[in-house]
């Protein structure tokens, strides 16, 4: 069975970095962790250089020392592969594992996550490291999993190099069989792009006019993504040969241009996120207006979920931000780290590693600050984790719990990556997507994101009654068909403006708008415009409510011979009076198409008019600056009420519970401290 993430218990964790510390330190760090409740180190994934210190020169004594005495106190290793710092050594005989730039120019040494995914000699380094790294350690009895590289696509996610042009050709003839195909798909009449020759055929790289074919782009993510797993699976199948039965596969953090869905399906057990919410209160990143702040890192974990419903954390802030050169924020307050270990408890991690132990005292990272500052003094986060790790004993009956949502927000990610490279689309989705994650958390609905993909069946969306789906601009036929068997079953489906006007290489249909999606809609849309500058802010009359239209209007009339029902019109505009909002009756449910963007306070206005808001009305009176999450396991509920301020908050409990962090029935009004958590059990 496996040790961690076993549906059986919750427990800690931390970063452990054996080769930035005397050995003799070991055993003391060690005991300390052990004695603060911490039964896991994750140790190894930048120190190439301890294994192979000279090419083809492999050595475990160094690991060897650590493991034996991890196993002898009975600390439980995540081992890594090394593989996100070739050393100099390979970089300076081999550059051509470097990644490069736009203009193809190599990155140099120094750094980290250097290298690029499709070089030749590259993979075989790293295969070889992973294979000599696992045969030597898949039955160490210390290791109880293991963590491939370190957060896939971070610092770069784009790939220049030789070795990704080559990569990035075959790609393509697998995917397009003929130039033909790839021609037609690119557009690339337009502006005379058409490729006789696959050797003409490139890497989007650095242009006179800064711009880039679109549907080029578009497959250049895809193979970006495609590169990442494919590296990431070449590890995980040699991992597998030799590890222990139990111990688990896993990789850290979710990153762009990564197809993380895929990633997780082809080659890990579970994913583990790295959690940083104190990037809110960072001295660049601090908007004043943002509501969200350290809660915004709710809407990771909730993408994390989607990947793995019962998941781990492998990186869990435990003091300040800072890397020499950036990312300044201040240490955690007292309670923030408790506050934010129950948020990624309260979304499904059964595992929680705090990053790091003690601070580094020198490199790129020496401001990024651990449990323990720089001399290892006992001090008040150590306690604070001492103090998380007496309450987890109280939460062991919420392991494996799954999160419980009856909302869910659908994504692709032809349309994730389409939002990145096409502007008029990602102007909505952004602001879509912040707000609903925003009034959502506001109204206390607890909601799931589910990425639709070819393996997306009826199932996995019935268990939601209402699922917005807000700029489907690409749509295919496949997904259009899941889609209206769901609302015909009796679901109900938001849809935002732009929805349809797309294929799946990200051209423009000739169909009328909104494409395959406008006979579920019963939609027409015979005209469209960004809202003009100067027009202020358009809105839209919904029963008596205002709400705004924002960044783009769909010009909408109900399609004839549908069941379709206009709700809402403009309101102000030259269009005013033309509908903005259609609801139409399909099946045993309802689809609705709304012509705009979802601005904040429409967001809201849709989750109050679909009755949406406060699903646990019943059972709690909660103010805004509280989140609620829910997870059920056995029918029974478990109920995480999470104060972000550092002020106390006044939270209703309606009905008799029991507090489990209190041990004790609880009803009526209780205060919330400043970054206070409860957990109540129904
Ligand atoms: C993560 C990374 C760690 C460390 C940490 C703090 O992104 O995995 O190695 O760099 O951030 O910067």
């Amino acid at each position: 069975m496996r040790e961690i993430i076993n549906g059986k218990k919750i427990c800690l964790g931390t970063c452990y970095y054996p080769e930035h510390w005397d050995a003799c330190l070991w055993p003391r760090d060690l005991d300390r962790m052990l004695e603060a409740g911490i039964e896991a180190v994750r140790v190894a994934e930048f120190a190439w250089s301890k294994i192979e210190p000279r090419e083809g020169e492999y050595t475990y004594e160094f690991f060897d020392s650590f493991l034996d005495l991890a196993a002898e106190k009975g600390m439980k290793v995540i081992f890594c592969t090394p593989t996100a710092t070739p050393p100099a050594w390979l970089t300076e005989a081999y550059p051509e594992v470097l990644n490069a730039d736009k203009e193809g120019h190599l990155y140099r040494h120094g750094t980290r996550r250097h290298y690029n995914y499709n070089s030749p000699v590259y993979q075989e380094f790293c295969r070889k490291i992973v294979e000599h790294s696992a045969s030597h350690y898949g039955r160490h009895p210390a290791i109880i999993g293991w963590q491939i590289d370190n957060e896939l696509n971070c610092e770069n996610n784009e790939f220049y190099s030789e070795s990704d042009g080559v990569a990035f050709r075959r790609f393509l003839k697998e995917k397009y069989g003929t130039l033909e195909a790839l021609n037609r798909a690119w557009g690339t009449v337009f502006w005379n792009q058409t490729y006789t020759a696959w050797s003409e055929v490139c890497l989007p790289g650095k242009t006179n006019s800064g711009t880039n074919n679109p549907h080029q782009l578009l497959d250049y993510l895809r193979f970006v993504s495609d590169s990442a797993c494919r590296f990431a699976g070449m590890q995980a199948d040699i991992i597998r040969k030799y590890c222990k039965e139990g111990d688990f596969v896993t990789t850290n953090g979710i990153f762009g241009n990564l197809d993380n869905h895929r990633l997780t399906r082809d080659s890990l057990d579970f994913m583990t996120y790295d959690s940083y919410p104190n990037f809110s209160y960072g001295l660049d990143g601090y908007r004043p207006e943002d509501r969200m702040k350290d809660r915004g890192c709710s809407r990771s974990l909730a993408e994390v979920r989607s990947l793995s419903p019962v998941f781990g954390i492998m990186e869990q802030q435990s003091g300040a931000n800072g890397w020499t050169d950036r990312m300044e924020a201040p240490t955690p307050r007292p309670g923030q780290m408790t506050l934010w270990t129950m948020q990624s408890i309260a979304h499904g991690a059964d595992y929680v590693s705090y990053f790091r132990w003690r601070t580094c005292t020198f490199g790129t990272e020496m401001y990024w600050h651990g449990i323990l500052d720089y001399s290892g003094r006992e001090n008040r986060r150590i306690r604070e984790v001492r103090d998380i790790h007496a309450r987890l004993q109280k939460l062991q009956e919420v392991a494996g719990a799954r999160y419980l949502a009856k909302v869910a927000i659908l994504r692709d990610y032809d349309n994730c990556w389409d939002a990145q490279i096409d502007k008029w689309h990602g102007r909505v989705e952004w602001l879509s997507q912040d707000s609903l994650f925003t009034a959502l958390q506001l109204e206390h609905v607890p909601f799931d994101y589910v990425y639709l993909n070819h393996e997306t069946a009826l199932e996995d969306l019935r268990q939601y009654h209402t699922v917005f789906y807000p700029h489907a601009v690409i749509l295919t036929r496949e997904r259009m068909s899941l889609l209206e068997r769901y609302v015909a079953a009796g679901g109900r489906l938001i849809m935002g403006c732009r929805t349809g006007y797309k294929d799946i290489d990200g051209r423009c249909v000739t169909e009328y708008l909104p494409g395959l999606a406008a006979t579920l809609t019963g939609t027409d849309i015979p005209e469209y415009s960004f809202v003009a500058p100067d027009e202020g802010r358009v809105t839209v009359d919904w029963d008596g409510t205002l709400m705004e239209a924002a960044v783009f209007n769909d010009l909408l009339q109900p399609l004839p011979d549908s069941h379709a029902q206009v709700l809402a019109a403009y309101a102000s505009g030259y269009y005013a009076g033309t509908p903005a909002l259609i609801r139409n009756l399909y099946g045993k449910g309802e689809a609705y198409y709304f012509g705009a963007a979802f601005s904040l306070d429409t967001a809201r206005t849709f989750l109050k008019k679909l009755s949406l808001t406060e699903p646990y009305a019943d059972l709690f009176l909660l103010p805004e600056d509280c989140e609620l999450a829910v997870r059920e396991k056995e029918g029974r509920k478990y109920f995480f009420l999470l104060n972000y301020t550092k002020e106390e908050q006044t939270v209703d409990i309606k009905q008799p519970m029991r507090d489990l962090l209190e041990q004790r029935p609880v009803q009526g009004k209780q205060s919330l401290p400043p970054y206070g958590v409860k957990v109540l059990a129904g």
